[in-house]
């Protein structure tokens, strides 16, 4: 039996739920159940009937997986992989910017640890950031970490004042994306539209055709035959399986390292061991599920 296999066999035979996010490696998404977006991972993870749940992505996609089914093992294969936007975003931080602020929500990106959630009022992803402000009563939202998704709410949402939080927060794999390399695009290849995630900056969300999330990309790439993509480049992988005809180019440099952590040994690994399961002190899951379970709520 190949590798594949064997992770196949001892997925059913232990009644676990394999999720893989957009950006893992070509191999995890193909023996996964369920591959999808942050948004989509969560609601997924919600809804699972399985007890066991493998998360191939980063930590906080697990630990949102964990709060929302604390009753199930969440299981990830790699904990090490993290997100370098969730440490810029301290529980100290956001209590910092709620006293500055008297009366303004915080809204904070899932891209945070479970303890910062646990002081926010409402998460966000980048598929449902603009609905989820929108539906707030207030006029002032704070919102972090991420700037750039911040500033792309603002453009969506003028009608109300949105804070970030740090003022400068972002992605490092997102923010290496230029004006500069859009130009070049667009000479290399001049019949191709372009697509950015939001948490590209502003600059280049403006120069792009399209913006949004993973889940948006794969929903919306059908309208043309040739796009350039500015993201993570694990999403070339099932926007190509969708999209057969449709020619897709990434950036050389649009490599999440800790997406990429995940081999399929590990996933073996954690099926065959229940390694390593994740675990959120009961005081900061059921906050951070309180936040959580609002944004589920008013997503499309
Ligand atoms: P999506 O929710 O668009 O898949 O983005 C996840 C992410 O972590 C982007 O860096």
């Amino acid at each position: 039996m190949t590798c594949g296999q064997e992770i196949r066999r001892l997925a059913a035979e232990k009644g676990a739920l394999i999720l893989a996010h957009n950006y893992q490696p070509p191999e995890i998404q193909d023996l996964a159940d369920i591959t999808g977006d942050s948004l989509e991972l969560a609601r997924r993870a919600k809804e699972a009937k399985e007890s066991t749940l493998v998360v191939c992505g980063v930590y906080f996609m697990a630990e949102t997986a964990k709060i929302l089914s604390p009753e199930k093992t969440v299981l990830i294969p790699r904990p090490e992989a993290g997100c370098p936007l969730a440490d810029q975003l301290t529980p100290e931080s956001v209590r910092a910017a709620k006293a500055k602020h008297p009366g303004a929500p915080f809204v904070v990106y899932v891209n945070s640890t479970a303890a910062t959630k646990a002081e926010c009022d409402i998460t966000c992803t980048s598929a449902n950031a603009a609905d989820v402000v929108r539906a707030l009563p207030e006029d002032t939202v704070l919102f972090g970490p991420d700037a750039n998704l911040a500033a792309y709410v603002q453009r969506l949402v003028p009608e109300k004042k949105i804070i970030p939080v740090p003022h400068n927060g972002g992605c490092p794999t997102h923010h290496q994306f230029s004006v500069r390399d859009i130009e070049n695009a667009r000479r290399e290849y001049p019949d191709a539209a372009i697509v950015c995630h939001p948490e590209c900056s502003s600059e280049v969300q403006l120069a792009s055709d399209m913006v949004g999330s993973t889940g948006y990309m794969l929903r919306n790439c059908g309208t043309k035959k040739e796009w350039v993509i500015l993201t993570e480049k694990g999403i070339i992988h099932p926007l190509q399986k969708k999209y057969p005809d449709t020619l897709f180019h990434a950036m050389d440099m649009a490599v999440c390292p800790n997406m990429k952590l995940i081999t399929e040994e590990d996933l073996y690994v954690t099926l065959r061991d229940g390694v390593v399961p994740v675990q959120v002190p009961d005081i900061i899951a059921d906050r951070a599920r309180v936040a959580i379970e609002r944004m589920i709520k008013v997503s499309k």
